[in-house]
């Protein structure tokens, strides 16, 4: 599976989003990921289906597709509003879905991907019996809620292990996103472990250098 970069506009600029947001398809980002956030089972507020109605024309003229990631509590109530504004793929948090398998039938019957996520403290485990009705899994390498915190480096060995049993389950085709603390220092070692998407807040929206140039330094580090 080639690795896809999904900047998160989590760290944009947000006076100028829709510019941001096309600079980073421009660079190369393969989707753009969004994180949604209400206050109560993170501690942020950030998004709702209005802004991701805002970024779709942009998206859909690049043709790239909108990861939306979910950190709220009772997902089931907000799904169909964010299918609406045109998510190509919706993520939950396993924490937060007491019906898990039906949450995400229920993001599957509206024609979106479903994806699903952990926090740094659920074991992989607790994904056992959804694997079969998901199209991607994102691992937190940080606890949710804000951006620009550092990878927290058993998340790789996480990675690895969700790999493997992918592969055990003939799952191959699900793709094992990454979110939290990427930089170029550490996104082969997460590549290498079986990450394919690739979200980067800080490290592609910062002033230090262009959205070209940070993503481009993101992705010499995978190809290397
Ligand atoms: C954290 C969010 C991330 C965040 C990543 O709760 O889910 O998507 O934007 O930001 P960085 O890349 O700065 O760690
Ligand atoms: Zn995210």
């Amino acid at each position: 599976m080639s690795i896809k970069i999904a900047p998160s506009i989590l760290s944009a600029d947000f006076t100028c989003l829709g510019e941001q947001a096309k600079e980073a398809i421009r660079a190369g980002a393969d989707l753009l990921h969004v994180d949604v956030m209400d206050g109560h089972f993170v501690p942020n507020l950030t998004f709702g289906p209005l802004v991701v109605a805002a970024l779709k024309p942009i998206c859909s003229d690049a043709k790239i597709p909108l990861d939306v990631h979910l950190m709220v509590e009772k997902p089931e109530a907000l799904i169909s509003s964010f299918a609406s504004a045109g998510s190509d793929t919706i993520i939950v948090h396993v924490e937060t879905c007491p019906h898990l398998h039906r949450t995400l039938q229920q993001i599957r019957e509206l024609g979106v991907k479903a994806g699903v996520t952990l926090n740094p403290s659920t074991p992989l485990v607790s994904l056992e019996e959804i694997l079969g009705v998901v199209d991607q899994v994102l691992v937190m390498s940080v606890n949710p809620g804000f951006g620009g915190q550092k990878y927290l480096p058993a998340s790789t060995e996480k990675i690895h292990r969700l790999s493997q049993m992918l592969k055990q389950r003939h799952l191959d085709h699900v793709e094992i996103e990454v979110d939290g603390g990427i930089y170029p220092g550490n996104a082969r070692e997460v590549v290498t472990a079986g990450a394919t998407i690739l979200v980067a807040g800080s490290t592609v929206f910062n002033a230090q250098a262009s959205i070209a140039e940070n993503i481009s330094a993101l992705r010499r580090a995978v190809e290397l």
